[in-house]
């Protein structure tokens, strides 16, 4: 493997600012809130750091304000070794914060305040940040981003995928379908399968996606399944104590696409996926408990017992 990012991602980077509160406030009320920090996330911004980690180089493309937030979040990006020389600074804008709002049982509520710099623009998916790239991974934020970023590594002849939330399906539905045919892999949550089926008329199925695509919806705790033609894979999850989901499933969609780019077999590629986004909810914040590759294949080794008595099934494979 090189040093040189073969796999681009395209989506958000943002702040995090995380509060734990005993209720959430109404209007006109007040409560006392502690401050847990502030840290780096967003969909895009997570899956770059999950695969760096796991020893795959990536490229991001996002936005920042021209704040310290922003700063702060392209160094610290640069410091884990993500190539940030195609994040854009947005000249007077201030860098997409999401603000998280947690009850004492680890519930969360979130506060999502998009500014100009929430995402890339199309016009920032210059050509030279396509060079030396053979896969783009999108985080969906709008659809004619979305639809550019997939048709211009269509052009140059790229694999894709694409991890979608349930809001993005609903915000624009007349989209999801002509999306869907530019994929190779598509991410989803169980609640965003289930939204796109329901847009979509009836459930969603890999004739969509492009040519031996794979659907993987990940299901929590409960772990993963994949769909590809008529085969299906069911993985479940590993047992751990999360102390913060925030951004399991961008950790997810980085390990799977690492381990399959180092020529993993699907299943296998599902079982460290999921070893991996369970190491990543044993800290706050998306980013402070991705681990690194030797950390999962540990964590495997010394789970190889709950491993075996996974529910792996295979239909018609
Ligand atoms: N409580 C948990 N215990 C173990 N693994 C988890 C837990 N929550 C999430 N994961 C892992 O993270 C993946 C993504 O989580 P999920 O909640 O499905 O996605 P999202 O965060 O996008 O909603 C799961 O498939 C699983 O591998
Ligand atoms: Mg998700």
């Amino acid at each position: 493997m090189t040093n040189t990012p073969d796999i681009l991602c395209i989506g958000d980077l943002d702040v995090d600012l995380f509060i734990a509160l005993p209720v959430i406030p109404g209007f006109d009320q007040k409560v006392a809130g502690k401050h847990l920090g502030q840290k780096p996330g967003g969909m895009a911004a997570n899956a770059a750091v999950a695969m760096t980690r796991l020893g795959r180089p990536v490229r991001l493309l996002a936005a920042v304000g021209d704040d310290h937030p922003g700063e702060d979040a392209l160094k610290q990006l640069a410091a884990e070794g993500v190539d940030t020389g195609f994040i854009a600074i947005r000249p007077g804008s201030k860098t997409f914060m999401c603000v998280i709002l947690l009850s004492p049982s680890g519930e969360k509520s979130l506060i999502r305040l998009e500014t100009d710099a929430y995402l890339p623009r199309a016009s920032d998916i210059v050509p030279a940040a396509l060079r030396g790239i053979r896969h783009v991974h999108m985080t969906y934020g709008n659809a004619n981003l979305t639809l550019h970023a997939l048709e211009m590594a269509n052009q140059h002849k790229l694999r894709t995928s694409l991890d979608l939330e349930p809001p993005d399906i609903r915000r624009a539905p007349e989209h999801l379908a002509g999306m869907l045919g530019l994929v190779d892999t598509l991410f989803l949550n169980s609640e965003a399968f289930d939204v796109a089926s329901e847009v979509l008329g009836s459930t969603l199925n890999t004739d969509l996606l492009r040519p031996n695509g794979e659907i993987i919806v990940t299901m929590g705790a409960a772990g993963c399944r994949r769909v590809s033609g008529k085969d299906l894979i069911e993985v479940s999850g590993f047992k751990v104590d999360p102390v913060d989901t925030t951004g399991a499933g961008d950790c997810f969609a980085g390990a799977y696409l690492a381990s399959r780019w180092a020529n993993d077999n699907p299943r296998d590629a599902l079982t460290f996926a999921n070893a991996a986004a369970a190491l990543a909810t044993l800290d706050f914040g998306a980013q402070a408990a991705l681990p690194h590759r030797q950390a999962v294949e540990t964590f495997l080794r010394n789970n190889l017992q709950s491993l075996s008595d996974s529910r792996t099934e295979t239909i018609n494979a």
